[in-house]
């Protein structure tokens, strides 16, 4: 076996023992070699089932039955429906998630929530906790949210690494923000250790899971997490701005004061009543009239999940990146580029991410030669790994391609 072949002969025969591999059928990709999708990760491929249900909600649904179908054909309960369809993908029970809103407005819910939660749960100190941790590289949005909610809570934001939260906590410390996995590395934090550490100093945390819900397996009711966001248009493959959702864990559900109270938190929405009495349970993360459109183009794209545990797919998203790096090695000269995205699989979300001086170049044209990943400045390039529709033979050619864009 010659050198460079040895790569394609591995590809091969990990792509005729990939279990995971029928999935792709249930998406829409390209059919001809030469194009691989590796932005999953920004936004996921469209399920094939999705157009077909677009049509029916609109053509029938809303064009026949109209105001009908808030009862008919289910719009009403669709963001609680939709969030048990979320829930096993992150290790929840039925009745903590809705569907609904942007991410950056549950993180809005929820970091007031925590704080709240903290402030008025007669935790130690509670009325001194005037401190809202939040992950120093966290997704932006996340960071300007945190930094608005701790300011109408009275509290101030204090950025501290994943890694040395453990020492910024203390009694001041009212809700604490983080990322599952980093956006611009790929770096998987560590959520049970963290999750613990927050709570022994008496405070809240809120989880952003939008690189890390349907890559790899969350555990957010085995590990005690309080509240979480996410997007669902990653590796959930909901679309173009699908809902995001909100989970509250149920022993915080009856305490948690959402900063939102709209129509749709109320216990009885269509009693018209001047006074807010919050609905049960993961309800009161509701606001408004819920997106229909979006709503149940996630629910189809969901199917794609039936039958599939998230732990194969965690299984294939580990092989594929081992994979892509083995790959890259093989072929790019040693200096050219520069791993951000930590080798240890307890450290490594479903990306990886590569530094690169000259990476605003670069990208550009790996698109133009159908490797589609994305830049993040200054220096990032990224590369998403979404196990259902990705083959191992694609990531080989991705690394190729790299390699002779990069020479
Ligand atoms: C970690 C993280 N949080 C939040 C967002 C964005 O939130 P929104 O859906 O409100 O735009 C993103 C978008 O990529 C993200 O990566």
């Amino acid at each position: 076996m010659s050198e460079a072949s040895a790569p394609r002969d591995r590809a091969e025969a990990l792509d005729s023992a990939d279990e995971l591999a029928k999935r792709r059928e249930l998406f829409v990709l390209d059919d001809a070699p030469g194009v691989t999708y590796l932005d999953g990760n920004s936004l996921g491929a469209l399920p094939a089932a999705v157009p077909g249900r677009i049509e029916d909600v609109v053509r029938r649904q809303w064009g026949e039955l109209r105001i009908r179908s808030w009862q008919e054909s289910g719009w009403w309960t669709a963001p609680e429906r939709i969030g048990d369809l979320i829930a096993p993908l992150v290790g929840a029970a039925p009745g903590q998630i809705v569907a609904g809103d942007s991410t950056s407005v549950n993180v809005f819910k929820a970091v007031v929530g925590a704080v709240r939660l903290t402030r008025d749960g007669g935790a130690p100190g509670a009325g001194g906790r005037d401190e809202v941790l939040v992950d120093a590289t966290t997704f932006p949005t996340d960071g300007y949210i945190a930094e608005s909610a701790a300011r109408m809570t009275g509290c101030r934001v204090r950025p501290v690494a994943p890694g040395e939260l453990a020492g910024a906590l203390g009694p001041r410390t009212a809700a604490v923000l983080l990322n599952h996995v980093d956006y611009r590395t790929g770096r998987l934090h560590d959520l049970p250790g963290l999750t613990a550490a927050v709570h022994a100093a008496g405070a809240h945390v809120v989880w952003d899971l939008c690189h890390s819900a349907g890559a790899l397996p969350v555990g957010l009711d085995a590990h005690g997490v309080d509240l979480a966001v996410g997007c669902t248009y990653k590796y959930l493959n909901g679309g173009p701005g699908s809902p995001a959702y909100l989970y509250v864990r149920s022993g915080l559900q009856d305490r948690f004061d959402s900063p939102l109270p709209g129509w749709n938190s109320h216990v009885e929405p269509f009693g018209m009543r001047r006074e807010f009495e919050p609905a049960p349970g993961a309800l009161r993360g509701r606001v408004g009239t819920p997106d229909i459109l979006s709503m149940l183009a996630l629910e189809a794209a969901l199917e794609v999940w039936d039958g599939v545990p998230v732990e194969s797919v965690r299984a294939k998203s580990l092989a594929l990146t081992d994979f892509f790096l083995e790959c890259v090695e093989a072929y790019v000269p040693g200096g050219r580029l520069e791993c951000l995205t930590p080798r240890a699989h307890a450290e490594r979300g479903s990306q990886i991410t590569l530094g690169c001086a000259d990476a605003a170049e670069v990208m550009p044209r790996l698109i133009g030669r159908g490797v589609i990943g994305d830049f993040r400045p200054p220096d990032a390039l990224r590369f998403g790994f979404t196990p259902l529709y990705l083959g191992f033979g694609e990531v080989e050619r991705a690394a190729r391609v790299l390699a002779e864009v990069v020479a």
